[in-house]
């Protein structure tokens, strides 16, 4: 791993609990019957499997993953132990971190503007623009507005409350919301819930308002978590899983290249930053 993210204390697996998670668990959560697990979860009256079940993967757990300690007991058991509740949490600190060196490499002296589409609350933008030298603003769209009251509340405790602007909309009409030269376009979570074609799209849209050099940055997921079949059939999560290479592939055909990969410890998340390459002449 590159020096300037070496740092970053991730959560890690042992090779006990991976061979446990294996060999036991994971065929445990994916192949108990549904109904099972889901009565259980009703039961103990979990937060994360409401908050699924309210949204399929929405900022609510996602936000429940990043706190990290939930109060209820089966909670602290999915959120502390899951892997992609882990991993999620090792996504967000490399992305914080590559998206401050982002945006302390932008070459023009004007104010940094990040566009971030399914942001959430915008933590993640949030953790970036802590540790930046540079000022930044921020643009984030999401199709949740209870995202952004959180959201809001959030930035007014780290006092970047000025320079976060929520735009509610559907990141498929992005193109109707753009109004503002942008440096980074930050895709985080969201495209394990777009079509090949939407990415495409959007990523058009975007690079419009780049400038050559221009960043962008997404994840891709894998199915290292070993619990798909758990996630869809419990929780109603139908995630996309593509490898970085097929994302890479996407965002080429918006013009953008010279890719840089960064994965997390347990392999699930793999965050890709790209520039807008010079268009041919
Ligand atoms: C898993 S969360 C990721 C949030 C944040 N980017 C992060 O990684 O911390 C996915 C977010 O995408 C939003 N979302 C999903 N589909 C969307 C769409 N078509 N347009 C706008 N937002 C969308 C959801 O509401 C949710 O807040």
């Amino acid at each position: 791993m590159e020096s300037w993210v070496a740092d970053i204390e991730f959560e890690r697996l042992g090779s006990v609990t991976r061979s446990a998670k294996r060999l036991l668990l994971n065929p445990l959560a994916n192949y108990l019957p549904a109904s099972l697990l889901r009565g259980l979860l009703r039961w103990t009256r979990s937060e994360v499997a409401a908050s699924n079940w309210a949204d399929p993967g929405g900022w609510r757990s996602m936000v429940i993953s990043y706190h990290g300690d939930p109060p209820r007991g089966i909670d602290k058991i999915l959120v502390k132990g899951g892997t992609i509740p882990m991993a999620l949490r090792n996504r967000r600190k490399l992305a914080g971190r590559i998206i401050a060196r982002l945006i302390d490499s932008v070459e023009h002296e004007d104010l940094v503007h990040v566009l971030c589409l399914g942001a959430g609350p915008g933590h993640i933008i949030m953790d970036a623009m802590q540790q930046a030298d540079r000022r930044c603003e921020t643009t984030l769209v999401d199709l949740n507005a209870d995202a952004f009251d959180y959201g809001r509340e959030e930035a007014a405790k780290l006092g970047l409350a000025d320079r976060m602007r929520y735009v509610h909309g559907d990141v498929r009409q992005v193109q109707q919301m753009l109004d503002h030269r942008t440096d980074a376009l930050e895709m985080m979570g969201i495209c394990e819930y777009l079509e090949n074609d939407q990415i495409v799209s959007i990523a058009r849209s975007v690079s419009e308002l780049m400038l050559p050099g221009g960043a962008i940055v997404f994840n891709s997921i894998s199915r290292r978590h070993g619990t798909d079949r758990f996630f869809r059939r419990v929780f109603g999560l139908e995630m996309i899983h593509r490898s970085p290479e097929q994302l890479q592939a996407l965002f080429s055909q918006a013009g953008f290249g010279d890719y840089e990969a960064f994965s997390e410890p347990l392999d699930v998340y793999t965050v890709v930053v790209g520039r807008k390459l010079q268009p041919p002449r």
